[in-house]
């Protein structure tokens, strides 16, 4: 791909820590990427905790926690992560969505051209 090799870098490592920190022990974490015409779409699978249906758009806000998380996991962040996740996504003409279901785990999807501009 042509793209910014610090923001790709930042945008999996954002995604990937997610993964690992909202998902038990012995979850998994499943990386893929599959080209689509002019795109390649990369693929973050967990076996985590989910995130309900009226949480999923508030994610991409700056800041955005979910208390209910921090008790079943004891993990501790900024919030920031998934809102310059989107921010260097769009910089690369790029998009970014989710499936999730509490329970069982979310899968992040993120499209980016082959030849994304700057
Ligand atoms: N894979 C995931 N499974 C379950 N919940 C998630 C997942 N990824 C993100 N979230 C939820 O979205 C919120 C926002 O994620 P984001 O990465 O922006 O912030 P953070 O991980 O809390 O902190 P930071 O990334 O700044 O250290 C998280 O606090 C969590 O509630
Ligand atoms: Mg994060």
């Amino acid at each position: 791909m042509r793209a910014d090799y610090d923001k790709l870098t930042q945008i999996m490592h954002n995604i990937v820590d997610n993964a690992f920190n909202y998902t038990y022990a012995d979850g998994t974490v499943t990386i893929g990427a599959e080209r689509d015409n002019g795109s390649v779409i990369i693929s973050i699978a967990d076996t985590g905790i989910g995130i309900a249906k009226e949480k999923q758009e508030r994610i991409w806000q700056r800041f955005f926690r979910d208390d209910e998380q921090d008790l079943v996991k004891g993990t501790s962040g900024t919030g920031l992560g998934l809102a310059i996740v989107r921010e260097y996504v769009t910089m690369h003409n790029g998009e970014i969505w989710l499936e999730s279901t509490p329970g069982a785990g979310s899968t992040f999807y993120v499209r980016i051209p082959v030849f994304a501009a700057e």
